[in-house]
């Protein structure tokens, strides 16, 4: 028999309906996954591809977008064509993508990263493992991520996503130690407490995580995963990632989530909407047409 989702009465969401996230005026549910298009130049330069392509996406529609993965480190290990945006000479061309996405009504969040640990120590740099951190590194990955942050808003970014998913360097520290999530939301909160910060953590393992960015103010968790779960199949399954929302929602139920993962059909999305209790969905490779 098939489960009726959908009762009469005001809380019904809808993937259309406006919304908002942190004072944020959002015109629906919808925000527009990372995603690395390998287009900019090898000094992490913004590129005339990227600009038609978040041109393109801020005129269909999608509530908001987050950058592809952006390092905010100077001496960060590189993917080909990442972003980079360590010093104020490439805070001009992301206020042209800014103004490029807000002239369509959508909003712009800046995805903040490290690839890696990657430090300098005496002039050379090193790519030190994690458990060799030491206090003095992770305070300069806090400032790293705190200067992106005053950057991303002289540049009109709407808010920041720390990236600390899908085995870059902070998904794999906060095996480690969590605490550091706490430390760099205090330092962008100290910048400015009206800055809307997000953050995109695989659901594997990752309430105690969510615990502590909820307590340190964090405005929305995105959920990802690492694609062991058997129904976590792109173009085939839809809303794979929906049993660790479940797992944040009720264990952390005051933070906001944006889901994605094979978000399709407007039908499976409102039903994710209203099954799950998760704010927001964010959609990536499935992205077409639906409005
Ligand atoms: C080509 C490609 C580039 C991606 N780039 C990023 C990225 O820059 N940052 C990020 O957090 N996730 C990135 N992702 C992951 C997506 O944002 C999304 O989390 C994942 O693809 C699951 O959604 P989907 O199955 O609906 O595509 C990328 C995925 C693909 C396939």
């Amino acid at each position: 028999m098939r489960r009726r989702f959908f009762i009469d009465g005001d809380d019904i969401k809808n993937i259309f309906d406006e919304t908002n996230l942190r004072g944020l005026k959002l015109r629906n549910r919808i925000f527009r996954s990372a995603t690395w298009l390998g287009a900019c130049d090898d000094d992490g330069n913004l590129s005339a591809e990227i600009f038609r392509t978040y041109d393109e996406l801020a005129t269909g529609g999608v509530a908001a977008i987050v950058t592809g993965i952006t390092t905010v480190s100077p001496h960060d290990a590189l993917i080909d064509g990442i972003a980079q945006f360590h010093g104020d000479k490439f805070i001009s061309q992301h206020k042209t993508l800014t103004d490029t996405v807000h002239a369509h009504g959508a909003k712009i969040f800046l995805q903040a990263a490290l690839v890696d640990s990657v430090f300098p120590i005496d002039g050379e740099l090193y790519r030190v493992p994690i458990n060799l951190l030491t206090d003095e590194n992770i305070s300069e990955v806090v400032e790293l991520f705190k200067a992106a942050a005053i950057r991303a808003k002289s540049a009109g970014y709407d808010g920041l996503q720390i990236h600390a998913a899908h085995g870059f360097f902070l998904s794999r520290y906060i095996n480690h130690d969590t605490k550091i999530l706490g430390d760099i939301l205090d330092a962008i909160h100290d910048v400015d407490k009206n800055f809307c910060v997000t953050a995109k953590i695989n659901g594997e393992h990752c309430i105690d995580a969510c615990r502590i960015m909820a307590a340190h103010g964090l405005d929305a968790v995105e959920i990802s995963g690492n694609y062991t779960s058997r129904d976590a199949k792109p173009f085939v399954n839809e809303a794979y990632f929906k049993n660790f929302a479940v797992a944040v929602k009720s264990s952390v139920p005051n933070l906001l989530v944006i889901l994605v993962g094979g978000h399709r059909s407007v039908e499976t999305m409102n039903q994710t909407l209203n099954e799950t209790g998760v704010e927001f969905l964010r959609r990536h490779r499935e992205i077409q047409p639906i409005m």
